[in-house]
């Protein structure tokens, strides 16, 4: 695998002592805690973790490794579903924690600075203390930075209607990786000066360099929404209904899926009783309005309830309190971790244009009696991203190995046909790498690595992530 890097010595422990102090850390648990995210079991350790607090301290760190051919890995919250911030070639964990300060908040221009390190969801509600909104919410807001969610451009519920990361981000400044820093834009919501370094670094998912500042965009901050869950009886009706509801000329807030398990296991896992599903549901959609007139929300609800109707649903559930609300969105925010306690399971997070949702479903449930495995499959259904989860169950660990693979190519090719891409949110990182060549031909992949090389020439930056091993 790859090619061979300079082992961090007691020399250059000795540097990163000097410029850190007690913020470096070198033993084994410290490592082993920064050496996984949420990606499945996976274990990669970094040698030596560290936790700067200035872009210039991270300058100084980029500017030692690239003279002493160290791999660096930008490490956030290790919320993520990819693998992007697993130190695959060990060298330095550079740890963002510390890096949290919201800078400042610019209420006349609905811009907000931030560091890496902030928690989205504080961020979220600092803004909404303004009336101010930053509407990009993956499922894991109440820990991921806003690092993270820049690297591999998250995206949320809330995308369907407001856009993912990469809608937000105005300017950046970045450390590359030779430990030069740059900002990539500026402070407008227009710029049409030349080539858009900014959007370039979001989703690059650290392999460029090292995100230090962000400012992104505000909007106001929506007043009411209105919140259903609604029971289907057959998962690929409640797909259907999803483009005929943007049909209708209504962009909803959210837009979710859940197939029955998704959210059977999840009321499980979080001993909730207070919700039953009915003996022969088979999916649900949670559907958001927002807006700040109620009058013209609840006429789009009406109009979705008479949609509803020519489909087969059972009772419709009407969050009638703020705390409903919170209470189902709860219990959709942790779907991905109720999968995760349930079994060994692989998440591919596909994306296809809206309309082909029960398309790539029902590709999904044949591919998978053709293979032996159980999905269970949750997501953003009005963005046609869907998160395919499968269940390893009673696999055997040959099958699960040599044969999985396949089927998942098999599923990602449909994606492609399908007019979509193989990772909608989460990233391709480490586990999906092998699969760049179904959405992208090799003078795409040549184009993508030269960019690479030409903004870190020694491939130091976050090594062994997104281009497969084919690539050189
Ligand atoms: C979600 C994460 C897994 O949608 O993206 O719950
Ligand atoms: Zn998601």
């Amino acid at each position: 695998m790859g090619r061979n890097y300079k082992t961090i010595e007691e020399s250059d422990l000795h540097f990163f002592k000097a410029l850190l102090g007690e913020r470096l850390h070198a033993d084994e648990e410290t490592c082993r805690h920064y050496g996984h995210d949420e990606t499945e079991d996976l274990s990669f350790p970094p040698q030596v973790v560290l936790k700067p607090e200035t872009t210039e301290e991270i300058s100084q760190i980029m500017r030692h490794c690239f003279r002493e051919d160290i791999p660096v890995t930008p490490i956030g919250a290790r919320t993520g579903l990819s693998g992007g911030a697993l130190s695959v070639y060990g060298g330095v964990g550079l740890a963002l924690d510390r890096m949290n300060r919201i800078i400042k908040i610019d209420e006349d221009n609905h811009q907000v600075w931030v560091e890496p390190g902030v928690i989205t969801q504080v961020l979220q509600e600092e803004v909404a203390n303004k009336s101010l909104y930053y509407a990009p919410d993956p499922a894991s807001r109440g820990s991921c930075f806003i690092g993270g969610n820049l690297a591999e451009n998250s995206g949320g519920p809330h995308a369907v209607k407001y856009g993912v990361t990469q809608d937000f981000v105005l300017n950046l400044e970045v450390v590359l990786p030779n430990g030069d820093v740059i900002w990539t834009g500026a402070n407008t919501l227009k710029n049409a000066t030349a080539y858009n370094l900014t959007q370039l670094m979001v989703g690059s998912e650290g392999t460029l360099g090292i995100i230090t500042k962000a400012v992104l965009k505000l909007i106001p901050l929506p007043q009411r929404s209105v919140l259903m869950l609604v029971p289907f009886f057959k998962a690929s009706e409640a797909c259907k209904a999803v483009a005929d509801i943007f049909k209708l000329g209504i962009t909803p807030s959210a837009l979710e899926f859940m197939e029955r398990d998704a959210i059977q296991w999840t009321l499980d896992f979080m001993g909730e009783s207070t919700i039953q599903l009915g003996e022969d549901v088979d999916a649900h959609l949670l559907i958001e309005l927002d807006g700040n007139d109620e009058n013209n929300i609840m006429a789009d609800c009406e109009r979705i309830m008479n949609l509803l109707d020519t489909f087969k649903t059972d009772e419709i559930l009407f969050a009638e309190s703020e705390a409903q609300k919170d209470q189902l969105w709860q219990i959709r925010r942790k779907v991905g971790e109720a999968v995760k306690a349930n079994s060994i399971y692989k998440e591919e997070d596909t994306v296809v244009p809206r309309y082909h949702l029960p398309e790539l479903l029902a590709g999904v449930k044949e591919i998978g009696s053709r293979y032996g495995f159980k999905s269970v499959c949750y997501g953003h259904a009005g963005d046609g991203n869907l998160h395919i989860n499968i269940i390893k169950g009673d696999l055997s660990d040959e099958i699960w190995n040599n044969d999985l693979p396949l089927a998942i190519r098999e599923i990602f090719q449909l994606t492609v046909d399908l007019g979509g891409t193989i990772s909608g949110e989460h990233g391709i990182g480490w586990v999906q790498k092998n699969y760049m060549d179904i959405p992208f031909d090799q003078i795409t992949l040549e184009l993508m690595k030269g960019i690479k090389d030409l903004f870190d020439p020694k491939g130091i930056m976050n090594p062994g992530k997104i281009f497969p091993d084919t690539i050189k």
